[in-house]
């Protein structure tokens, strides 16, 4: 290890120890996670970005997740238009945090390795350890056309990205230049100097959710994500064991397996309901929602969404961005969390229909129910 790095595992507090580790997701662009008219959704402003940033930093919260979004979804509301750049909003939320896991969100077809690599050393230094990694193939083929990039078939999608992946690894953590003659990137005397804090390498996350996915993520990332759709523990605990046994058996590595779930709280659960019912229901922006489901259900992206499912899957879109709900009181969200604990998930972003107002709640209210029942130990 050179002098100016640190081993990762104490400096990134997505390895750390707590049973349960949290983060939020999305809080870099309009609207959140929530597709809806409702008022008090997030609006994007660098003040409330931080905001929610800081909240997170009282709570050592091991990931702040941003989605790398290039343009909303139209209907009514154009939930994730508006929004910061992931890179430099991770640079500035660095700056802002002192405990915090910060993450930036990577497009593979748009950034290119020596690009990335570097920025996330950048971040690495600025966050003194703190960074990870997440590496995004891409599914949203019109954000990808206002580039002018058409997105690769499927299984190109994940060829790349392991030779990418593998380019900005190799930056990360060799000293002498070299060349690289790929099928999709040529480098002549690659270099990077500083390496970043963290040795080997900053962690690295991915969502990848085809099978072809989940793959990529044992093999070459730390932190695996996956949805859960069901109410069903059994199910989930066989979900998350199948992620951790494929590292094993197949890579002979060990993953975080990590989801992400919509906080919806309120002082019973009848009024959670009725609240969901509110912003989903009554305030929901559905065209922009089924813009998401058509896009990702595209031909291009080898999913078979049939009709029937399309209703289904524009409401957890709307809801939060596919997270799972923890709909009822305090005592009923820390249960739902200490539930997904229970089945496995070494940690679950969070996400919360009134940003701000709800996240400063889960602070003040439920955290400290969470430590109580022994989750952040
Ligand atoms: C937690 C999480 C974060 C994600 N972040 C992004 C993102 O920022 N931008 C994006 O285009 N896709 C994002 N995705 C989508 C995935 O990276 C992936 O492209 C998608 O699940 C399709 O997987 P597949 O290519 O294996 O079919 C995210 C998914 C999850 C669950």
């Amino acid at each position: 290890m050179r002098a100016t790095q640190k081993d990762r595992l104490e400096t990134n507090p997505a390895f750390g120890s707590r049973k349960l580790k949290l983060g939020t997701f999305q809080t870099n662009l309009d609207s959140g996670c929530v597709m809806s008219g409702l008022d008090g959704r997030l609006e994007i402003t660098w003040p409330n970005t931080v905001t929610l940033a800081q909240l997170a930093d009282d709570m050592d919260f091991e990931a702040l997740v941003p989605v790398a979004r290039w343009r909303g979804f139209g209907g009514a509301t154009d939930p994730q238009g508006p929004g910061f750049e992931t890179y430099t909003w991770a640079a500035g939320i660095a700056g802002a945090t002192q405990v915090a896991g910060v993450i930036s969100t990577s497009h593979v077809a748009l950034n290119h390795p020596i690009v990335a690599a570097k920025q996330s050393t950048v971040i690495d230094h600025i966050s003194n350890g703190r960074f990870t990694l997440n590496v995004v193939n891409g599914w949203n083929y019109p954000e990808m056309e206002m580039f002018g990039v058409s997105l690769l078939g499927h299984e190109d999608r994940y060829a790349c990205a392991e030779e990418w992946l593998g380019i900005v690894k190799r930056l990360w953590t060799q000293d002498e230049r070299f060349d690289h003659e790929g099928r999709f990137y040529k480098i002549k005397g690659g270099y990077l100097q500083p390496k970043p804090i963290q040795h080997p390498y900053p962690a690295i996350m991915n969502a990848g959710s085809s099978e072809r996915g989940r793959h990529f993520a044992c093999k070459h990332c730390d932190l695996v994500f996956t949805n859960i759709r069901t109410y069903d523990m059994a199910t989930h605990t066989a979900h998350v064991a199948a992620y951790r046994r494929l590292a094993r058996e197949e890579y002979g590595r060990e993953v975080k397996v990590w989801t992400n779930a919509t906080v919806i709280q309120a002082e019973t659960e009848a009024e959670a309901k009725a609240f969901y019912n509110y912003y989903v229901h009554e305030k929901g922006d559905w065209v922009a929602a089924r813009n998401v489901i058509d896009t990702m259900g595209a031909e291009i992206n080898q999913r078979d969404y049939p009709e029937e499912r399309r209703k289904a899957m524009s409401e957890m879109m709307i809801s939060g961005w596919g997270g799972f709900p923890l709909i009822g009181t305090n005592e009923q969200v820390v249960d739902g969390l200490a539930r997904l604990a229970q089945v496995g998930f070494d940690g679950v972003l969070l996400s919360w229909p009134r940003y701000i107002a709800g996240m400063t709640e889960f602070r003040d209210v439920t955290y400290p129910l969470l430590k109580q029942a022994g989750l952040r130990g």
